[in-house]
Order: C-alpha cells, then structure tokens, then sequence
C-alpha cells in the first residue's frame, strides 16, 4: 500500500492523474472517503491521465457519468444514493465494470461487496489541516508510477 500526502485540491489530481496515465484501460477504480474528502478532486486528474478532455462533476443525482473522449469511455459512478444489490443493478454497474471503458466509483463504501476483487483502492481521508488530504492507494504498485 501507498499513502501520499496531499496538500492541495491540485496535488489530488495531480496523483489522480498519475494514476490513470498508468492503469491499464478498462481497470476499475474504487474511491472511499468522506463528505467532500476530494473524490471528484481525484477523479478529475484520473480523466485528465487517461487523456480524457471532459469535465468532470460528481454524478450524485445522475448516478454516472460517461466521459468519453479521444476514443476511451471513462465511466464515473456515485454510489451516494445506492444501496444493495437490485439498486446497483439498476444502475447499469455490473454491464461497465468488465466492459469496454475504466471505471472509477465515489462512495465504493455502499456496494463494496459487488466490487471487483482486482479492483484499485483509493482510500482519501482529511487530517488536521483543512487543506491536507492522505490518500491510500492498494492494489496497485503507484510507488513505481515513475511519479
Ligand atoms: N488536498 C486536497 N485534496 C482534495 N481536495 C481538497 C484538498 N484540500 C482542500 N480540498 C477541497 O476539498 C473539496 C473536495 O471536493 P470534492 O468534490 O473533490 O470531494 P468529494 O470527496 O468528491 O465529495 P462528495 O462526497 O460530496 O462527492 C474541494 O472543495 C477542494 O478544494
Ligand atoms: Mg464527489
């Protein structure tokens, strides 16, 4: 596991980004973290990563939002709203996840028994400083991003 410091909405993303530009397409992205920890921070340098020029808001009443752009779908849930299995599968969650596109899912705490076993955790908590975020990153090796 991995836990970086950060000091910025922009050093969120920054690390967001890293992270897309090295996952494989098609990897699936699960986001933990409270009220306004930085979610939609990181996901917005996760697009940006992947070479996706989209804005990125949270999907809280539309459920997902499809960014889809230089040929690649980015496919950005909020699970705010969602909960157990006939909910999730309303949403079209399990068609996305092994589809053609990445996913990356907000508030992965409510349905975190459907999540894929290979998934990335990103676990984004606050600390003392109002402008400080650490973000824990398992399942995937980020030390050697080359960030
Ligand atoms: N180090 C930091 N990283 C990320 N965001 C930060 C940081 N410091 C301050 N912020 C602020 O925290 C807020 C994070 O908002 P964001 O929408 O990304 O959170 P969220 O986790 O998606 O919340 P929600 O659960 O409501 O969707 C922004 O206002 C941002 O400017
Ligand atoms: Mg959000």
């Amino acid at each position: 596991m991995s836990v970086i410091k950060s000091k910025s909405a922009s050093e969120t993303e920054k690390t967001g980004a890293a992270l897309g530009a090295a996952l494989p397409y098609g990897a699936v992205v699960a986001l933990f973290g409270d009220l306004g920890a930085g979610k939609t921070a990181f996901t917005r340098g996760f697009a940006k990563g992947m070479g996706i020029d989209c804005d990125v808001t949270s999907p809280t009443f539309a459920i997902m939002n499809d960014y889809f752009s230089a040929g690649k779908h980015l496919y950005h849930f909020d699970m705010y709203r969602v909960s157990g299995y006939e909910d999730l599968f309303s949403t079209g969650y399990f068609d996305f996840c092994g589809g053609d596109g990445s996913v990356i899912i907000e508030w992965s705490e409510n349905i975190e028994e459907f999540l894929p076993a290979d998934c990335v955790r990103i676990s984004i908590s606050k600390t003392d400083d109002e402008n400080e975020r650490l973000i824990e990153i398992s399942g995937y090796d980020y030390e050697n991003t080359g960030d």
